[in-house]
């Protein structure tokens, strides 16, 4: 069985649905560890309830970025993990530490990629007036939020929707693909090729996303 690492800042909310689908048995990883640069982070408690060793690497004591990310690299590795999931990681990974981990190394970001990469992804789509927005699960590679895409959920945009309900509405997607992209490349589902993701998973085609949608016409 392939074994992870999963790297936190804070709530720890998807790492939570990584847990509960390898609970359920849904995602069949061992998580070796969870690691957080924050000390506070709510999600280290939640990890440690359910017996999984917790590390945490306060990035304010090391000099700058690339001894951080060393010190980072080698607590990942103590631990051997198959693939680094990042959950939620609040920090920019220096490129030696993304070539390190190239192809093993995964984050979700809350925007349908390339759309609004960085922060404040939710204010932006309704400053925006986007229709349709939602999560991405990509390789990490050098350039922010901008690797390979592995999984996109998209979510409507709704008139009255403000920054929370349209973040909470994305959440709930991304506790849904998150542990699914991870499954698949347990399963070996999934490849990189020349920059791009390759599948051995049935697709569909039945489905598309109209947003706004209205239930009934008029
Ligand atoms: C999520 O929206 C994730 O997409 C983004 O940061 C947030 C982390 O939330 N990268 P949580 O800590 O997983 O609850």
């Amino acid at each position: 069985m392939k074994s992870i690492v999963i790297l936190i800042s804070g709530r720890g909310s998807n790492m939570a649905s990584l847990l509960d689908a390898v609970a359920s048995g849904a995602l069949p990883v061992r998580v070796a560890a969870v690691l957080s640069n924050r000390a506070e982070a709510k999600g280290l408690e939640t990890a440690a309830a359910r017996g999984v060793p917790t590390r945490v690497l306060d990035h304010q004591r090391f000099a700058d970025r690339a001894a951080f990310d060393a010190a980072m690299a080698e607590a990942i590795d103590e631990f051997s993990p198959d693939l680094v999931v990042l959950a939620g990681f609040m920090r920019i990974l220096s490129d030696g530490f993304v070539q390190r981990y190239a192809g093993r190394l995964v984050n979700i970001h809350p925007s349908l990629l390339p759309s609004f990469p960085g922060l404040h992804t939710h204010r932006r789509a309704l400053e925006e007036g986007v229709r349709v927005h939602g999560c991405t699960v990509h390789f990490v590679t050098p350039a922010l939020d901008h690797g390979p895409i592995i999984l996109q959920a998209a979510v409507p945009v709704l008139d009255g929707d403000d920054e929370a309900t349209l973040a909470a509405r994305v959440l709930t997607q991304e506790h849904q693909v998150y542990p699914l992209a991870v499954r698949w490349f347990a399963e070996d589902r999934l490849r990189l090729s020349n920059g791009r993701v390759e599948f051995a998973v049935a697709q569909d085609d039945s489905g598309v996303l109209i947003a706004p949608r209205a239930r009934r016409p008029h």
